[in-house]
C-alpha cells in the first residue's frame, strides 16, 4: 500500500519564506463559508431527525484509525485501499494510522471495542468527514462528508428493507420531489458460497476473453474479479454485458431474502430497479447491496450506498452477528438539494444595534445582552463610524430592524427602533418596551 507521506516533512527555514504568499486549501478538500452552511445545517438537522424517527443513535469515531481497521474490513484488492487511503506512519511509535476514507469499518471496530452489542442489537447514525485520495472532480473530493447507519446485530429483511424506507422518506424531508428523488438500484450477492461459485464462473469466463480486459481487469482476474464488473472502460462493457450474472447462482434462502426486501418496498410504494451488475466498491458486503443514483449531478451521480455485511463483525474479531447500512455523501446530497429543492432561508439576524457619542458601547452591550435574553439574534455595531456608515452596515447586516442608541435617544432615556425590511414605520420605545417591541416585528 502505497504511503502519501513519502518525502520528508519540510523544515522551518523552508515554511518561512521572505515574503510570505497566501496558502490555500488541499486540492480536493473544500472550504465550507458561511453562505454555504445554512443548507448543510439544514440538512444535518433534517437527517438526525429523520435517524432517530427510526430509533438511530448517534456515534463518533475517531477520524484516524489504525489502517489495519480498513484493510480488514474493505479489502485488499478494492480501489480504495490499493491507492485511495491517507496512510501515514506515526513518527513516535511507528503505528501505520489511516484518515477514514468511510466509516463502517471504524463503527463496527468500536463497537466491538465497547462490547455495545452485549446490550442487544444497535442501531447507530454517524455525520463526519472522509478522505479518500481520489483525482478531485464535482461531486468527487479528498475530504467529503458522509451520513451513515449501521444497524449492528440485526439479520432479518425488515431491517434492510427499513433503511431504504428511512432513505425515501429522507429525501421526502428534504423537499425533494418524487420525481426528482435518486433510484434505487438493488441486487442481491447472496451468500459467500454462491458467490464463491459465480466466481469460478467468471474467472473462467474472463480468463477465456483475457484479451478483451485492460491490464487493471487482467490484474483483478487473479485477486478480485467481481471487481472487474464495476469496471467503467467502455471499451470492456460488450465483454462485461455477457459475463455470468450472480443471480443466477443464488440459492433459495439467498432469493427468498431478497423477495422479502423487495415486497415491503412494494408495498410501501418505493420505486426500485434491480441491477445484476451491481457489485459495490468494498469487499466486505453480502445479500441486500444497493445505490441511490441520481442523473441531476453529472459523473458522480452515487448519493447514497450500502448493503448488508453479515461477516464483519466476526471478521473484526467480534462475536458474529449481522449486520446492516448505507452511507450518502453529504456533498452530492446538497449539490442535489442546490439543483432541485433549494433552500429558503430566512433572516439570520433580528437586531442590528447601532449606538453613537461618549459611554455609548456600555449602553448598547447591556441592551444587547436584554434582547438576547429575549431570544433574539442582534450584532451590535464595532469600531463607531459616522451614522450614516453604521445605518449602511445595518442595512447589508440582513438584520430584520435597527435599534438606535444615539446621543439624543440616550439622553431621553429612549431607543429609536427602525424597521429595515416591510412597510413598519420608524419609532421611539421605552427601554423596558424595546424588546417586545422588537418581537412584534420580527415574529
Ligand atoms: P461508499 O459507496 O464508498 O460506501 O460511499 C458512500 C457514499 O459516499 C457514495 O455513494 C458517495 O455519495 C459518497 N462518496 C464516496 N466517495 C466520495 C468522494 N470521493 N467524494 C464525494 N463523495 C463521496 C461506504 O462508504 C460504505 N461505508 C457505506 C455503508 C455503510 N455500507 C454499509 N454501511
Amino acid at each position: 500500500m502505497p504511503s502519501l507521506l513519502a518525502q520528508p516533512a519540510p523544515t522551518d527555514a523552508t515554511l518561512r519564506s521572505a515574503k510570505p504568499t497566501a496558502l490555500s486549501a488541499v486540492k480536493g478538500m473544500n472550504d465550507l463559508l458561511p453562505e454555504d452552511m445554512a443548507i448543510w445545517e439544514h440538512v444535518e438537522a433534517t437527517a438526525a431527525y429523520v435517524f432517530r424517527q427510526y430509533g438511530y443513535r448517534a456515534i463518533r469515531t475517531p477520524i484516524v484509525e489504525q489502517t489495519a481497521v480498513f484493510v480488514r474490513a474493505i479489502g485488499e484488492v478494492t480501489d480504495i485501499v490499493e491507492k485511495e487511503m491517507y496512510t501515514f506512519t506515526d513518527a513516535l511509535n511507528g503505528e501505520q494510522l489511516t484518515l477514514r476514507p468511510e466509516n463502517t469499518a471504524a463503527v463496527v471496530r468500536a463497537a466491538i471495542e465497547h462490547n455495545l452489542l452485549y446490550e442487544g442489537p444497535q442501531r447507530l447514525w454517524y455525520f463526519g468527514p472522509m478522505f479518500r485520495h481520489e483525482r478531485p472532480q464535482k461531486g468527487r473530493y479528498r475530504q467529503f462528508h458522509q451520513f451513515g447507519i449501521e444497524a449492528l446485530g440485526h439479520g432479518s429483511p425488515e431491517v434492510d428493507a427499513e433503511q431504504l424506507l428511512l432513505v425515501w422518506r429522507l429525501w421526502e424531508a428534504l423537499g425533494i420531489k418524487p420525481e426528482q428523488r435518486p433510484a434505487l438500484e438493488i441486487n442481491s450477492l447472496g451468500a459467500s458460497a454462491e458467490r464463491a461459485a459465480h466466481r469460478e464462473a467468471l474467472v473462467a469466463y474472463f480468463s477465456a476473453h483475457a484479451s478483451a480486459l485492460d491490464a487493471d481487469s487482467q490484474r483483478r482476474l487473479g485477486t478480485n474479479p467481481l471487481r472487474i464488473l464495476d469496471s467503467k472502460n467502455p471499451a470492456m462493457q460488450p465483454v462485461i454485458a455477457d459475463a455470468p450474472q450472480l443471480p443466477d447462482f443464488l440459492g433459495d434462502e439467498s432469493r427468498r431474502f431478497e423477495d422479502q426486501v423487495l415486497d415491503i418496498l412494494t408495498q410501501a410504494g418505493v420505486p426500485f430497479r434491480q441491477n445484476p451488475r451491481l457489485v459495490r466498491g468494498l469487499d466486505y458486503y453480502n445479500l441486500t447491496v444497493f445505490e441511490w443514483v441520481t442523473d441531476l449531478l453529472g459523473a458522480q451521480g452515487t448519493v447514497c450506498g450500502g448493503g448488508r455485511y453479515d461477516g464483519l463483525i466476526e471478521m473484526m474479531g467480534g462475536k458474529p452477528a449481522p449486520a446492516c447500512g448505507f452511507a450518502i455523501g453529504a456533498e452530492r446530497l446538497i449539490g442535489l438539494l442546490q439543483a432541485c429543492a433549494p433552500l429558503k432561508t430566512g433572516p439570520l439576524l433580528d437586531v442590528y444595534l447601532m449606538h453613537w457619542g461618549e459611554g455609548s458601547t456600555a449602553q448598547a452591550m447591556v441592551t444587547a445582552e436584554a434582547l438576547r435574553s429575549r431570544g433574539l439574534a442582534v450584532q451590535m455595531h464595532a469600531g463607531g463610524g459616522s451614522v450614516k456608515s453604521q445605518i449602511k452596515k445595518a442595512d447589508a447586516s440582513g438584520a430584520q430592524v435597527a435599534v438606535i442608541l444615539g446621543e439624543d435617544e440616550r439622553a431621553a432615556g429612549k431607543a429609536t427602533l427602525k424597521p429595515l425590511r416591510g412597510q413598519a414605520d420608524q419609532r421611539t420605545v421605552l427601554p423596558g418596551d424595546l424588546a417586545e417591541a422588537v418581537l412584534c416585528l420580527t415574529r
